[in-house]
Formats: C-alpha cells, structure tokens, sequence
C-alpha cells in the first residue's frame, strides 16, 4: 500500500509527528506550505482568526494523492480548529475511496471538533483511527510510543 503523509507546521510539532509516522511506516511525506506570512506576533493573531473563521489559505503542493492509497493528514489545532493549509488542502483534493487518517497536536483542547469537521471535508473516504499528541508528551517523549501505537492499530 502506498501511503502519503501530508502535514501542515508552522512551528515544527506537527511536521515531527508526520516525519515520525513517515518513518514507522515507509511513507512519502507532503509539508504543505502556506503562502501567508505567519510568523511573529502579527502572524500568531492571524492565524488563530483565520482558523476561528473557518479561512482556507493559498498553498503550495509538490505530490499528487491520487498516486496513494492512503493518506495521513496532520494539522496543530488553532483557536479549535484545523490550520486553514489543511482546510485548504482537504477542500481542493477529492480523496475518495481512499482510506484516510488524520493526526494533529495541541495543547489539549478543540480536538474532536477538529476532527469532525476534518472528516465532514472528506465524505467519501475510509477514515480510520486518529492520532493525538500534545505539546507536553512532545516535550516528555511520549509521542514515539503513541505514534508507535497508532500505527499498530492502523495496520492490523
Ligand atoms: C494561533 C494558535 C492558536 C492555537 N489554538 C490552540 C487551541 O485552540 N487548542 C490547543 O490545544 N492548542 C492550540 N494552539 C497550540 C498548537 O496547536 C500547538 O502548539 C501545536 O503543536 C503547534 O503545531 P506546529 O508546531 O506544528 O505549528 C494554538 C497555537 C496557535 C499558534
């Protein structure tokens, strides 16, 4: 099965959770890249808007997910929200019949309000179980036995 990593990170978590999954299961990796100044406190104010406002964003893509069987999409959680590059990514690629699983780090909230609105994106494709990691099991380590995890049970 081919499978396509695709993830959003404008300060380096969620891209470290989608290298490691990327890692455990020999995948391509997508870093998408939003072509909207987010840095800096300007860029933080911003960014938590544009997510609460449901906002998608220009971006920029290198892969086709047409040429994967699975793909795994990350996104942090801004102001309980996907970041507006995944939004943007979901509501431009058809991933029908496809099986599809989503991850995202936070520090611990708007998660599973997240993830629905992830999924109502994507109607037709097989969502299988989610990944969460938050900013302190980043910190303490404990992301790699929870990816470790998630993985197991993904390929059973
Ligand atoms: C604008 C903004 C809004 C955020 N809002 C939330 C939130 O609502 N809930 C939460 O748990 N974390 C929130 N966070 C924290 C991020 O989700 C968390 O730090 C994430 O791991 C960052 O991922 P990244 O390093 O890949 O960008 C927010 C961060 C930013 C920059």
């Amino acid at each position: 099965m081919k499978i396509l990593v695709v993830f959003y990170s404008r300060t380096g978590s969620t891209k470290k959770i989608g290298e490691e999954i990327a890692k455990g299961v020999a995948a391509d990796t997508e870093e998408i890249v939003d072509l909207k100044k987010r840095s800096g406190i300007i860029g933080w104010f911003a960014s938590g808007k544009d997510a609460m406002q449901r906002k998608t964003t220009n971006i920029n893509i290198k892969k086709n997910p047409q040429d994967y069987d699975c793909v795994i999409i990350g996104t942090p959680i801004w102001a309980s929200n996907m970041a507006p590059a995944v939004r943007s990514y979901l509501k431009s690629h058809k991933l029908d019949n496809k099986k599809v699983n989503f991850f995202c780090t936070a520090r611990g909230s708007g998660i599973e309000k997240t993830f629905s609105e992830m999924k109502k994106l994507v109607p037709n494709s097989d969502i299988g179980k989610n990944l969460v990691v938050l900013s302190r099991e980043i910190k303490s380590g404990e992301y790699k036995e929870k990816v470790k995890s998630f993985l197991k049970i993904n390929n059973q």
